[in-house]
């Protein structure tokens, strides 16, 4: 049985000091998590093995990386290498959210990159797609996110893909206070999942969890995991308020 999740991203936001305590009020608020369900919290770089002894001892709270470099290792200042994340006990990155590929103009290619090495060491990559606007109004968003999975996910090979987390972010929901409806978001994760199907067959597509992502809040969370194919969600800035982050745990 798929695992249901709630994936906090926090971006390049909050000073260790503010991340620590509301990371300490997670765990506080959840000394245990159910089986079946897994929190994920994905912190900035400087402080990923602060936050790993944090949460150490609690069966179910993981923290996530938000990138890493698809090159193995080398000359590229500034990056940070999935051997790296391994070395110091992360088990979950964040691959491909839309602010990268907008921004740093990330490949599908060097994503399938990036996957790959992820699971060379041990690591979970939760994979973003997800439609502009624009396609979402040409009603072009199956096609759009199918080749998103086509050209990096289904280069992986068969036994790592039913491993990944798939996160569905549609960009027009993201940071905007916009969020697909609840019927929008279960078409597109069965649509995702009917397409991992066609790769490697329903078994593997019933096993791998498809997050939403784009304006989850504890008020809309419970609707928009409501649907079948709904796994929980990748949330933004909701996660950064430890009881609007509390609800949507509590909504999984
Ligand atoms: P948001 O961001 O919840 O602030 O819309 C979601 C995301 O980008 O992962």
């Amino acid at each position: 049985m798929r695992k249901k999740i709630a994936a906090a991203n926090w971006k390049m936001n909050l000073a260790w000091h503010e991340g620590q305590q509301l990371l300490e009020t997670i765990v506080r608020n959840n000394p245990t998590v159910l089986a079946g369900k897994e929190v994920l919290i994905a912190v900035p770089f400087p402080y990923l093995m602060e936050a790993v002894i944090k949460v150490k001892d609690i069966e179910g709270i993981a923290i996530a990386a938000q990138n890493c470099h698809h090159k193995e290792s080398g000359a590229y200042t500034g990056e940070v290498s999935a051997s790296m994340l391994a070395s110091i006990g992360i088990s979950y990155c964040i691959i491909g959210h839309s602010e990268r590929r907008e921004y740093q103009k990330e490949t599908n290619e060097q994503l399938a990159q990036k996957m790959k090495l992820c699971f060379q060491q041990g690591i979970t990559p939760i994979f973003c797609c997800g439609e502009p606007l624009a396609i979402r109004e040409a009603e072009q968003q199956n096609d759009f996110v199918k080749k998103q999975l086509e050209e990096s996910l289904f280069l992986l090979d068969p036994a790592h893909l039913a491993k990944v987390i798939v996160a569905y972010e549609p960009i027009w929901a993201i940071g905007t206070g916009r969020t697909a409806s609840a019927q929008q978001a279960q078409e597109m994760h069965a649509h995702l999942r009917a397409v991992i199907a066609t790769r490697s067959g329903k078994e593997v597509a019933d096993s791998v969890s498809i997050l939403y992502g784009g304006s989850v809040k504890g008020a809309n969370a419970q609707e928009i995991f409501s649907g079948k194919d709904v796994d929980g969600g990748l949330v933004g800035g909701a996660s950064l308020v430890a009881t609007e982050f509390q609800s949507i745990i509590n909504a999984l």
